[in-house]
């Protein structure tokens, strides 16, 4: 997969709670990020930054407007063929790192791959994640478990799980969220480096400056717009 192109145009996403009055999260909104681009989204408690990536990620719908991964239009595709795009297209990372504590580290990575069927795709998935691995600098820790390893170093495991299928897009909320100052440095680093590198298209939800001013572009979400700041 090489790194995607994501256009979002006029998405509008409010929710309704019974009894309530109709709340606006996102305004007739339109982004474009370029292919193999890094974007920072800043904003507020509540501004709707998640929102905005489960919409990309089409874990959620929007009320209206289009949003294209390259030419594809992902409100147009089944249940099982968006399940399919967002396995085959897709990386995400959370502010946890969400692995499973009676696995290895190399376990942990190799999840994602556990359905698939094609052996010839397993065994090079298997062998780009000791290069993944080794590209974040956990070579020296396959056999441990999350409980064995720092927050850091599972978030770490988490970007190389996130990237074991060559997603053209990552997709991250509050990657650093959970870590202390000196590892939120470094894991930004890291997904600096993973978008130069691999050529993967990186989305960054933060509140933190610090790893929102090292992608190459920064945007503000409020009152369900966006502007570049
Ligand atoms: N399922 C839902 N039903 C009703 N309201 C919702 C639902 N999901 C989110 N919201 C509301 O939408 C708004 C945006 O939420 P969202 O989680 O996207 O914010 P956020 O910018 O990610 O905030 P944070 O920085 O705290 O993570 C919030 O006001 C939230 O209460
Ligand atoms: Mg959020």
């Amino acid at each position: 997969m090489t790194s995607m192109e994501i256009e979002l145009k006029q998405i509008s996403k409010y929710y309704q709670v019974p009894g309530k009055e109709k709340r606006m999260v996102l305004d007739n909104l339109s982004l474009k990020i370029e292919s193999g681009d890094s974007v920072a989204i800043v904003g507020p408690s509540g501004s709707g930054k998640s929102t905005l990536l489960n919409l990309i990620s089409s874990l959620d719908q929007a009320n209206s407007g289009v949003i294209l991964h390259g030419e594809r239009e992902i409100g147009k595709l089944g249940e099982d063929e968006v399940a399919q795009f967002r396995n085959r297209n897709l990386g995400f990372i959370f502010q946890s790192h969400h692995l499973l504590p009676q696995l290895s580290l190399i376990e942990n990575v190799l999840v994602p791959l556990i359905p698939e069927k094609d052996k010839k795709i397993k065994v090079e998935a298997e062998k780009r994640a000791q290069e993944l691995i080794d590209f974040v600098g956990l070579s020296g820790q396959i056999s441990q478990l999350p409980g064995q390893m720092s927050g850091g170093e599972c978030q770490r495991t988490a970007v190389v799980r996130a990237l074991i299928h060559q997603p053209g897009l990552l997709l991250a909320d509050e990657p650093t969220g959970s870590l202390d100052k000196q590892s939120a440095d470094q894991l930004g680093d890291l997904l600096v480096s993973i978008n130069e590198k691999q050529k993967v298209t990186l989305v960054v939800v933060t509140h933190s400056m610090d790893l929102a001013k090292k992608m190459k572009k920064i945007y503000k979400l409020d009152n369900g717009k966006l502007s570049k700041i």
